[in-house]
């Protein structure tokens, strides 16, 4: 069942670039429009929409921060991403004119449900995003979009990670599309670059053994530190995730802007820092920014791990360790970005004799408050 390989984990990572094809399949026609069939929540309901509220648990969480860039940038609709956990006790604002996006893999997360019940409760309209047909999660929403990963065995999750992310993206440029926004045209040229990724995610797959090789070395390390901004914040963040429950070392991500509000203190000889590069091109100040932050770390002693984009000359003389991801639009740079850092905490799990498939103290569906 493992198809050869010796964890579902390595399995399901390898299966990315299918699961992501599948999940964009039938979903954008021959003119490049989206036509969301599953949406069954009415355009005219969808252009009234003045505030979206994402909530999720873990991995599905980390979607959820990346999905606000997208649908603020593509709606000019509010956004708000909060942990299911927390969204019911802040008595959050809620009212039929509210969307919530309720987003799990499993599709039974108590948490995550507690929070749509409360908020189908104040009249607002909920939206899953969920892998599991027929879960309590979708049965329990307006509208579903499902997720085509396939079974996902493996605690940590990697290919339901990257089809969240196509479902937010999805969301986010139908929202964009139904009403109307100024973006149309890039609107219709993130669609064609979304059908480019499934073979970038391979093209990633195909050279990771230099990933593998550095993750081995760090094996005996206390500490992994992780730094993105803009999209790359929630890629640290999920970096970070999948780092400690797998390799069951200490690991942090960062807003790299943050850096010198607290956590360069922590900064100290040897210590491995994986920085998620933005694009040079577009949003090019943030990629100024952060090379500058990558030389700060490295003149006090970090071990810098540099994604970047391939081509990227600016950041090569700071990089100790440099992992090139194919260039991408900049929203969607985190379904690149993530895989290395999969790869990188399996090879830990491995290398440090922890069960890779079945983390200690995890289960894969948390249906428990
Ligand atoms: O099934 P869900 O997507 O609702 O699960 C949410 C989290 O429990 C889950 O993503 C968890 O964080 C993973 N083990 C992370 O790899």
């Amino acid at each position: 069942e493992k198809g050869g390989y010796d964890y579902f984990m390595l399995k399901e990572i390898a299966e990315q670039p299918k699961a992501v094809a599948d999940t964009l399949l039938g979903r954008i026609d021959a003119a490049g429009s989206l036509t969301l069939d599953e949406v069954r929540i009415p355009a005219s309901v969808l252009r009234e929409v003045d505030k979206v509220v994402i909530v999720a648990c873990g991995t599905a969480y980390h979607a959820g921060l990346i999905a606000k860039y997208a649908i603020e940038h593509w709606t000019r609709i509010p956004c708000e991403t909060e942990l299911a956990s927390e969204f019911r006790y802040r008595d959050p604002i809620l009212d039929p004119r509210t969307l919530v996006v309720a987003i799990s893999q499993s599709g039974e997360t108590m948490d995550t449900l507690m929070a749509l019940r409360h908020a189908r409760e104040q009249g607002a309209k909920v939206l899953a995003i969920c892998n599991t047909n027929g879960s309590t999660i979708p049965r329990e929403s307006d509208a579903v979009l499902y997720t085509h990963a396939g079974p996902e065995v493996a605690v940590a999750s990697t290919k339901a990670f990257l089809t969240q992310l196509v479902a937010c993206y999805l969301v986010a440029l139908y929202l964009g599309q139904v009403r109307g926004t100024k973006w149309g045209d890039e609107i219709l040229s993130v669609i064609r670059d979304l059908s480019e990724i499934a073979g970038e995610v391979e093209e990633v797959l195909e050279t990771m053994e230099p990933v593998r090789e550095l993750a081995r070395s760090l094996a005996d390390k206390n500490t992994v530190l992780f730094l993105g901004r803009h999209v790359g914040y929630p890629v640290a963040l999920e970096g970070a995730l999948k780092l400690k429950e797998l390799a069951y070392m200490h690991a942090e991500g960062f807003a790299a802007g943050e850096l010198k509000h607290g956590p360069i203190a922590l900064i100290e000889r040897d210590v491995p820092v994986v920085v998620v590069v933005p694009s040079p091109r577009g949003r090019s100040v943030l990629h100024d920014k952060i090379v500058s932050n990558i030389q700060e770390i490295r003149a006090r002693g970090a071990r810098t791990i540099v994604i970047a984009e391939r081509g990227d000359e600016a950041v090569r003389p700071y990089a100790d360790h440099l992992i090139e991801i194919p260039a991408t639009p900049v929203l969607l740079q985190p379904l690149v970005a993530t895989v290395p850092l999969q790869v990188f905490a399996c090879e830990l799990a491995t290398a440090r004799g922890n069960e890779v498939d079945q983390p200690r103290n995890l289960a894969k569906s948390v249906t428990v408050e």
